[in-house]
């Protein structure tokens, strides 16, 4: 079965899945209650620790195909401290390099995106090509023999799928990229991303990585929470596949129900993708409709210390909002700024507070929150794990 077969497989078996539970009013529960120790989410050894094991050793998703669709393009970012320069070459490939100059260890390029033909430092003015090549040195005459060809930007592993690019932000990393992807990426093609249109971004500041990225796999609070943004109707219980650490959360959808008597070819692609799409350890994809179809693609980066993150929220759509769509789109993007800043990180940022006090040890995952059970498992498994045993905790399933 080919990549595209398999996913639209899959997303058609959750949906007959997800139609059962609805008509029956069931849910797929975890064994049990799970406890945390509070101080995962505070403790300074810890953090280090899961900054060099994970987000330093971790695919990092860092950037949409659709923000450097074209050769010349380029995306100059930074992720846990590292400068980071994201290029597509001539060929239509996609590079990554740490974005530090091979001179003196200048920041080549400004953060934001562009096209260029040719990366220049601002301190001496050597400048590099898109695949990172060392191509030009100012005043070379006086500056005494050097091997250019050695020189380049160092590259980072990268690897571009489903209209989304990971990179590594660790030039000596060696991990499997499309392995790590533990064929996630097959159900993710299914968006056809590759296409879409980045309609706006922002950065939100918040909590500890993990209470932030809990929240974006807990259904849980949906309706409670949010319940002046969402409504208090809004289904909060949850359903989660798994493709390795990467998990979708979706509620059993009574509107599928009747989709069961068609033939699967007139299911839309709409009602097959809903949910929330999460991709370890920072990622989470959820679907909207201001101004036509979207997707809130929100990436959470580790702050400074334990008790920071920041968010950067991407307003991603299927196709340009038209004039009379797009007032319907900045609303909708409006909306999910306050719901996650005033809503999500504002409860985090006090839970956050209250867990630092050490006044309560441990806290909870219900046997309906299997979501976070999973991601703190996996976590713990990834902090446990050597180098050279890396590669083997994910498999890729391309079959
Ligand atoms: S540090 Fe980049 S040219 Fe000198
Ligand atoms: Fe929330």
């Amino acid at each position: 079965m080919s990549n595209t077969e398999s996913g639209i497989a899959q997303l058609r078996s959750m949906a007959r899945e997800s139609a059962a539970h609805a008509e029956a009013g069931t849910l797929p529960l975890a064994d049990s209650i799970v406890e945390i120790a509070s101080e995962h989410y505070y403790d300074e050894q810890r953090w280090k620790l899961e900054m060099d094991r994970v987000f330093r050793r971790i695919p990092l998703m860092l950037a949409a195909t659709c923000e450097l669709p074209n050769p010349g393009d380029y995306k100059s970012t930074t992720a846990v401290g590292l400068p980071i320069i994201i290029s597509r070459t001539e060929d239509g490939s996609v590079r990554a390099f740490a974005n530090i100059c091979a001179h003196r260890g200048a920041v080549v390029m400004p953060e934001g995106c562009g096209n260029t033909h040719r990366f220049t430092c601002p301190y001496h003015a050597w400048s590099y090509n898109p695949e990172g090549e060392l191509t030009g040195v100012f005043s070379a005459k006086d500056f005494g023999d050097l091997d250019k060809s050695k020189l380049g930007l160092r590259p980072l592993p990268v690897l571009e799928r489903s209209g989304l690019i990971w990179v590594i932000p660790n030039p000596d990393a060696e991990l499997d990229i499309a392995n790590f992807l533990s064929g996630y990426d097959a159900v993710l093609d299914q968006f056809n991303f590759a296409g879409w249109h980045m309609f706006s971004q922002r950065r939100v500041d918040g909590p500890n990585w993990k209470i932030a990225y809990d929240g974006y796999l807990d259904l849980y609070h949906l309706p409670i929470l949010h319940k002046d943004t969402f409504g208090s109707d809004f289904p909060h219980r949850a359903m989660y596949h798994s493709w390795g650490p990467h998990q979708r959360a979706s509620s059993p959808d009574p509107s599928l129900v009747p989709l069961m008597q068609k033939s699967e070819e007139e299911w839309p692609d709409s009602s097959l993708l809903t949910g929330v799409w999460t991709i370890f350890p920072h990622v989470s994809i959820a679907s909207f409709d201001g101004g036509g179809r979207g997707v809130m693609l929100s990436q959470l980066f580790p702050g400074e210390t334990p008790q920071e993150s920041y968010t950067i929220q991407n307003y991603m759509m299927e196709k340009p909002p038209s004039e009379e769509q797009e007032a319907a789109a900045t609303e909708q993007f409006e909306l999910l700024k306050y719901v996650v800043e005033t809503e999500d990180y504002a409860t985090g940022l006090l839970q956050q507070q209250a867990l630092m006090t050490g006044a309560r040890k441990t806290v909870m995952f219900g046997r309906n929150e299997g979501g976070g059970q999973n991601f703190h498992r996996w976590l713990d498994r990834i902090l446990s794990t050597e180098d050279a045993d890396l590669d083997a905790l994910f498999t890729s399933d391309e079959s």
